[in-house]
């Protein structure tokens, strides 16, 4: 979204040195990371809490009266109540599960013969491909991505779907979504409504009772965290609650001879050892951020991705595609009219050390329909600068002439 030209602009700095990585040599160049849509850097804060899981009280959880299972389940549990708190919710209302695509499985194993779901053509494939197996109704792109508010108004209240499933922020070519219209039109017509907040936890204030869901999910490898540790929030009170995906140890009630019953949401999600390290190295980056200030991250990313989107615009041998106020404020999408995607980002890896990915970024209906070739996009994060920014530009500036 375009910057408030009175934005006070936080210098984030300082927070560069709690990522070792950064100090990291790439042949005499040094490391410019903008590839933070697909992962994040981890702070040290996430790394000694997950060698302090293996260094300190390794065990499993949940199982053992021994001293250190206990130590690791009130650890898991801790982290589960912190993540909670990041998110406004009850420690019952959130489930960890692998990543974002298993908690929209899990969601769309549940709901999708319970009626019709609607989402945008923009939506990642994990959060599109799962309910083809049901009867979906996908929300046309207008030219830029974007959804078209009042079409879609117009779609939901004749569907009158049972569920209205959504990013808050498309990864495909850096769309926010307009959330908060969608939400109302879902609630005028009965439908719940899933947040995949992917994309944009870990880069503002992400408050489930204020966005109104039902069901919200996150990977928390973008957000700082381990990868193989994700969220699936469930709202407490609803009428069908989720059902499992995966039936196992740990989150079963008691198991007889011929029955067995499962523990409620979220323990019955958990089947299995879960990613004990995941949790508590998740729970650590939540700290972490909340230490320096979800509001401050995302002036400090919208600030970076403004200006970058306005130089890239200004070179006539590169588009972009998304401006205005549909624009994320977390990454910009671009094409060189003279170079491919893949192209660019390669020869910004290999002579500059700039790091961004190129493609569809798993969300290639989108492009299709909109007639957008693959392309090069830059995410950024805390650990961004302006000076980077000024380096990305000047290098796609020089690759794009060298068709
Ligand atoms: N979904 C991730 C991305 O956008 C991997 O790159």
């Amino acid at each position: 979204m375009a910057e408030p030209a009175t934005t006070h602009v936080p210098d984030l700095s300082k927070y560069r040195r709690d990522f070792p990585i950064l100090e990291r040599d790439l042949s005499g160049r040094q490391l410019i990371y903008l590839d933070s849509a697909a992962t994040s850097l981890k702070p040290q804060a996430v790394i000694d809490a997950v060698t302090g899981f293996y260094t300190r009280y390794t065990s499993n959880i949940h199982r053992a009266v021994h001293a250190l299972s206990e130590e690791a389940t009130e650890a898991f549990e801790d982290a589960r109540a912190t993540v909670a708190r990041f998110l406004n919710a009850d420690i019952r209302e959130v489930a960890f599960t692998r990543n974002a695509t298993e908690a929209l499985n899990v969601v769309s194993h549940s709901l999708r013969d319970r009626g019709p779901v609607v989402m945008p053509l923009s939506e990642h494939h994990s959060n599109l491909v799962p309910w083809r197996a049901g009867n979906s109704v996908v929300l046309k792109a207008m030219p830029d991505g974007q959804v078209d508010i009042e079409a879609a108004r117009r779609t939901i209240a004749e569907t009158k779907p049972a569920l209205v499933a959504m990013s808050t922020v498309s990864n495909g070519l850096g769309i926010t979504l307009p959330v908060a219209e969608l939400t109302a039109a879902a609630r005028d017509a009965g439908a719940m409504v899933l947040l995949d907040v992917s994309q944009s936890c870990g880069h503002e204030p992400v408050d489930v009772v204020e966005l109104d869901c039902d069901f919200a999910c996150f990977s928390g490898h973008k957000m700082l965290a381990p990868s193989g540790i994700g969220v699936l929030y469930q709202r407490e009170g609803l009428e069908h609650s989720l059902e499992p995906l995966l039936i196992g140890g740990a989150m079963v009630h008691e198991v007889h001879v011929e029955d067995h019953t499962f523990r409620p949401f979220p323990w019955c999600m958990e089947a299995g050892t879960p990613n004990i390290e995941g949790a508590i190295g998740l729970a650590a980056a939540c700290d972490y951020l909340d230490a320096i200030g979800l509001d401050v991250v995302q002036s400090h990313c919208r600030h970076l991705t403004s200006m970058v989107r306005a130089q890239l615009e200004a070179l006539p041998q590169v588009d972009v595609h998304v401006s205005g106020p549909s624009a994320s404020d977390s990454m910009v999408t671009f094409s060189s009219k003279s170079v491919a995607a893949h192209g660019v980002a390669r020869m910004l890896s290999n002579r500059f050390g700039i790091m961004v990915r190129s493609g569809y970024h798993c969300a290639q209906p989108v492009y299709e329909s909109c007639g957008i070739p693959e392309s090069v996009r830059a995410s950024v994060h805390l650990y961004n600068t302006a000076e980077e920014m000024d380096s990305l530009v000047e290098a796609v500036s020089v690759v794009s002439k060298m068709a």
